[in-house]
């Protein structure tokens, strides 16, 4: 009689303002219906991030240190981080073109060998400027010695200059998607029902490509739901 174990995929997620953990979630439920073992560590700051920054000042000075890669010191990971698994999702938003403050922590403080030898996709949310991020990211991975064989991306839909001053005025503590006038060309913050959908989607994928034992390089996230032009 033929046994199947089944894959097991972690995901190591930080969010501050709730959008990677939808997709996280999201990706997990699609995952799971195909079989998968899926387990979640969320990254967890030592002084707890308010969201949001509550002025425009903060958020400016919060860009700032962001922009200068500034570290968020994080707890430790528990111990369902030290099992093998199939393979690793790092999920975590871009600040200032760069990974969070609580990944580039998790990044400095590897020395247990978490990412060695580890199959890991990166899952960046953005507003729509991943590029810096994933290259930055990729090259501090394979340092410590992961392999990285895909990557998926989910940019906020809406157009620009709105999804820029949007998503300011959120991180300000404004809520710009109410305005009359703003309201018109912003209609939320963050990811959009369909992209929710869509991670549930690439979760199925991941999945029946893992189980199947076929080649997850050939998978490909660059949809145009992921990864939008700015619709409006
Ligand atoms: C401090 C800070 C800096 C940011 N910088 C960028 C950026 O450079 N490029 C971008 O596309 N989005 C940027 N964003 C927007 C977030 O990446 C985006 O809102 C993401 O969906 C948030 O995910 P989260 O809710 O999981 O934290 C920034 C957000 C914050 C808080």
């Amino acid at each position: 009689m033929e046994t199947t174990t089944a894959k097991k995929i972690l995901f190591i997620s930080f969010s501050l303002s709730g959008q990677t953990s939808n997709l996280v979630a999201r990706m997990a439920n699609g995952l799971e219906a195909t079989g998968v073992e899926v387990t979640i560590e969320r990254l967890r700051p030592l002084k707890p991030l308010r969201f949001p920054f509550g002025s425009i000042r903060a958020t400016v000075f919060m860009m700032l240190l962001t922009f200068f890669r500034k570290r968020v010191p994080i707890a430790p990971l528990s111990d369902k981080c030290r099992q093998r698994y199939d393979l690793m999702i790092l999920a975590g938003p871009t600040w200032s073109y760069h990974p969070s403050g609580p990944v580039l922590s998790l990044l400095d403080r590897d020395d247990t060998g978490l990412f060695a030898g580890a199959t890991v996709i990166p899952l960046i949310s953005c507003r729509g400027y991943w590029r810096m991020h994933w290259f930055g990211l990729r090259a501090l991975l394979r340092k410590k010695g992961a392999v990285v064989v895909n990557r998926i991306i989910f940019t906020h839909p809406s157009r620009e200059p709105w999804r820029t001053l949007g998503v300011f005025l959120k991180l300000a503590g404004h809520c710009p998607e109410k305005s009359k006038f703003l309201g018109r060309y912003y209609p939320r913050y963050g990811h959009e029902k369909r992209q929710l959908e869509e991670a549930v989607r690439f979760g199925v994928l991941l999945g029946e490509t893992l189980t199947a034992g076929r080649d997850l390089a050939a998978l490909d996230f660059q949809t145009s739901l992921a990864v939008s032009r700015g619709r409006g």
